[in-house]
């Protein structure tokens, strides 16, 4: 399971940094991989309203970390964490800069109408805190929580929010905190520890093991915790097996190839399915092996790579009946 923490306070050793860090220790308790974005240190442009998302799915500004890692690391992560001091109500300046970046996001869901395979069951949680005591106070930070866990296709979960945490330190000295991050950090994460291990893999990681690993994810995520991983991956993923994924409404933008043998620590999944190199995947004690024969459409016409797509769906919907019913 993999747990992406958004840090927006400029303030290196303040409030909420220690708020964010706590939240994430104790989810490293569980069985996660861990991300932080300090969005101050990040080059973030902001939106510049110009509608181009809206036009073609993705910003226009390319040269920034949003485009670089930030959307990837969204679309990748099963609990996104997001944790600013309130600014005038609101949330910090830079960690704005980044939510007003998920338009693009947004634009892919509500403009072209398509799926992130992850939003079934990807989940939410806001983390804020603020030096006065109005009944208001997060209100405007709620709101913009909201609609962000929306925009990246996530459930709001919950939230904690502190009221008269003002000087470095006082975050720390409250006295509840530890508690309730443990009792939230639970909520969040324990429906995923539930969940099955399967790992999708071919050779480049750029079609089939891709299509396999989307397919799950949007029928059973929930469920059944997926990656992809390939024993020779390519640099990109293959853009015909994006365009026949589109035609059925699933959203595969932002995917990245990775090495099998990385996929296989972090995951340690209960089952391998091989998409027809099942020589070139390594017998791991007590992991289940299944090979499913099927042709390398890369390279070949947009008609084979949906066939191919196809008969994946058709076996990702076996294998998910056989495993969890
Ligand atoms: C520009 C600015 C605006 C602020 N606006 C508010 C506000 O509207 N309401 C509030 O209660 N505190 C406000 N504060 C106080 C901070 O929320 C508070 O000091 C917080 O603990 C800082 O968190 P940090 O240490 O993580 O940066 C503001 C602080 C700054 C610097």
């Amino acid at each position: 399971m993999f747990v992406l923490g958004i840090q927006g306070s400029p303030r290196k050793k303040g409030n909420t940094n220690y708020l964010l860090q706590a939240f994430m220790d104790e989810a490293k308790k569980y069985d996660t991989q861990t991300a932080l974005i300090e969005v101050t240190k990040k080059k973030i442009v902001p939106c510049l309203g110009c509608g181009y998302c809206e036009k073609k799915g993705h910003c226009i500004t390319q040269d920034d970390d949003m485009a670089g890692e930030i959307y990837a690391l969204l679309r990748k992560a099963d609990a996104v964490v997001i944790a600013s001091p309130i600014y005038f109500y609101n949330v910090t300046s830079q960690i704005k800069a980044l939510i007003d970046r998920s338009q693009a996001l947004w634009a892919r869901k509500y403009k072209f109408g398509l799926t992130d395979p992850a939003r079934n069951y990807r989940q939410g949680f806001l983390l804020a805190q603020g030096a006065t005591r109005g009944k208001n106070l997060f209100v405007g930070v709620d709101l913009t929580a909201k609609y962000f866990f929306d925009a990246i296709g996530a459930r709001f979960n919950g939230s904690l929010t502190y009221r008269r945490i003002e000087n470095p330190g006082d975050m720390a000295k409250h006295p509840t905190l530890h508690k309730d991050i443990k009792e939230a950090v639970k909520g969040l994460l324990s429906p995923f520890m539930k969940r099955k291990k399967v790992l999708f893999a071919c050779r480049e990681n750029a079609c089939r093991s891709q299509m396999a690993a989307a397919f799950t994810q949007y029928l059973a995520g929930d469920k059944i915790e997926v990656a992809s991983a390939g024993s020779e991956p390519i640099e990109k993923i293959n853009p015909d097996m994006v365009e026949v994924m589109q035609e059925k409404g699933i959203d595969m933008a932002f995917r990245k190839t990775r090495f099998l043998n990385q996929a296989i620590s972090e995951l340690q999944p209960d089952i391998i399915v091989t998409m027809g190199c099942s020589e070139e995947c390594p017998v791991i004690p007590d992991v289940q092996i299944q090979d499913w024969d099927l042709s390398d459409p890369a390279g070949k016409s947009i008609e084979f790579m949906r066939t191919v797509r196809d008969e994946i769906e058709n076996r990702v919907k076996d294998l998910v009946k056989s495993m969890v019913g």
